[in-house]
């Protein structure tokens, strides 16, 4: 077969941006050899519909064992006692989810978006806003952290069925307690999606959701350091049938019902190449050198922060407990919105996004801030004493955004010291 040199000269062009640039952007990663290698690997022409030992398809005795080898693995990790490892996605993990506790309509409550939630928690774009009824808590004004006390008045005056913590663009820890009780007082599921800190809480430097909520979702590329994909886990509450009936009259357990709404609820067959690259990654994660990663993940997302303050920057609440930190531009440029200081950071490879920020004035399209993590510049091993450096950098751009010859300067210095720091052993 002819080779397709248009594609991978396109991949080539997608590893070079990779390699010359500083990834800042919160949500991604740099994954290991060996994860890749099992994401390109013979699995992917495997049909696989079901799960380890009750499939539709004939042949699959050898997926099924790395399938299971996936589910102890994240049961280890976060010590939960009923996993599922299919969900393609975190957005289509948190589906399941409202499949399986939700009937149309119904009313749930979750982190407004604007103030660091995510789509797939009520956007009225997203199948969560679209097919249910949305409630939305804030983040206080004064110190960016979440409104626990207006949470639970929504919560007692609205009795969702399903209260989610858990968000995008939050930079603090959660009190899982907290929202665990009222959710108990108004008898709704408390559900938190740990996507992004998700790799932070399995080293043990944040709290673990598993022993506060009924049911967890994650994504596993973020913090985790994973293939693209999402997870469903329970803890010790996973025995509660929680009393849904099935239209044949029998109740049934939570779990039964989470695995139905993955397949065939949301999704048709898994992709057990990127469930076996899951295993790996899983493996990796319960090795001793994951926790040294993840705690200088947080090192230097602390350090960051910290450098922005000192430059006369606004993060929102102060400060950051885990990988990522939220600015709002408008204290130090106010005319500076976040859609071009994405666009001139890129143009000096140095990669983030545009955000909005709580309470802004500003449209998604356009937003006052910007959202920067430190997961996959660690992963390419800079630590603290370099984050100094790349805050001066950013400040040098967004002083003069429109200065394509200091953006090319800045650019030409992240280049010369990006390949200091190699990332792919092929
Ligand atoms: C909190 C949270 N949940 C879910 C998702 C969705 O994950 P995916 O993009 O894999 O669907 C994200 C993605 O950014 C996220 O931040």
């Amino acid at each position: 077969m002819q080779r397709d040199i248009e594609l991978f000269d396109i991949i080539r062009r997608e590893r070079d941006r990779q390699t010359r640039g500083i990834e800042l952007i919160a949500s991604e990663n740099y994954v290991s050899d060996q994860v890749m290698e099992a994401m390109g690997s013979v699995l992917t022409n495997k049909y696989a519909e079901g799960y380890p030992g009750k499939r539709y398809y004939g042949g699959c005795e050898v997926v099924d064992e790395s399938e299971k080898l996936a589910q102890e693995r994240l049961k280890k990790m976060y010590d939960a006692c009923w996993v599922n490892v299919q969900p393609h996605s975190g957005a289509q993990a948190n589906m399941a989810v409202f499949m399986a506790c939700l009937q149309a309509g119904d009313k749930f409550l979750g982190l407004n978006l604007s103030h660091g939630g995510h789509l797939s928690h009520g956007s009225p774009v997203n199948f969560s806003g679209l097919m249910f009824h949305a409630l939305e808590y804030n983040v206080k004004e004064d110190d960016g952290r979440i409104d626990y006390e207006q949470l639970e008045q929504i919560a007692r005056a609205e009795r969702p069925k399903l209260i989610i913590a858990g968000a995008s663009a939050y930079s603090r820890e959660w009190d899982y307690e907290r929202i665990r009780k009222v959710a108990d007082e108004i008898g709704a599921i408390f559900m938190v999606d740990m996507a992004h800190p998700a790799g932070l809480i399995a080293a043990g430097l944040l709290k673990n959701p598993v022993k506060y909520a009924h049911i967890v979702t994650s994504t596993t590329h973020k913090t985790m350091r994973g293939p693209r994909g999402g997870v469903i886990l329970m803890g010790e509450d996973f025995p509660n049938p929680w009393g849904k009936t099935t239209p044949k009259g029998e109740i049934k357990m939570m779990s039964a019902l989470l695995d139905s709404a993955v397949f065939p609820g949301v999704q048709g067959g898994p992709l057990e190449h990127v469930i076996a690259a899951k295993a790996v990654a899983f493996g990796e994660a319960l090795m001793p050198e994951y926790k040294t990663y993840q705690l200088q993940v947080q090192k230097n997302a602390a350090a960051m922060a910290k450098c922005f303050i000192d430059k006369g920057y606004k993060v929102i609440s102060g400060g950051t407990d885990n990988h990522c930190m939220l600015i709002d531009l408008r204290t130090k440029f106010p005319d500076l919105t976040g859609k071009i200081a994405e666009k001139a950071l890129v143009a000096a490879d140095i990669t983030t996004n545009k955000n909005m920020v709580p309470f802004d004035s500003r449209s998604a399209f356009q937003t006052s801030g910007l959202r920067f993590g430190t997961p996959a510049i660690t992963t390419r091993g800079l630590k603290e004493e370099q984050m100094a450096w790349i805050v001066e950098l950013i400040d040098r751009v967004l002083t003069e955004p429109d200065n394509s010859q200091n953006i090319e300067k800045v650019r030409a210095e992240v280049n010369a010291q990006m390949v200091k720091y190699p990332l792919f052993a092929w």
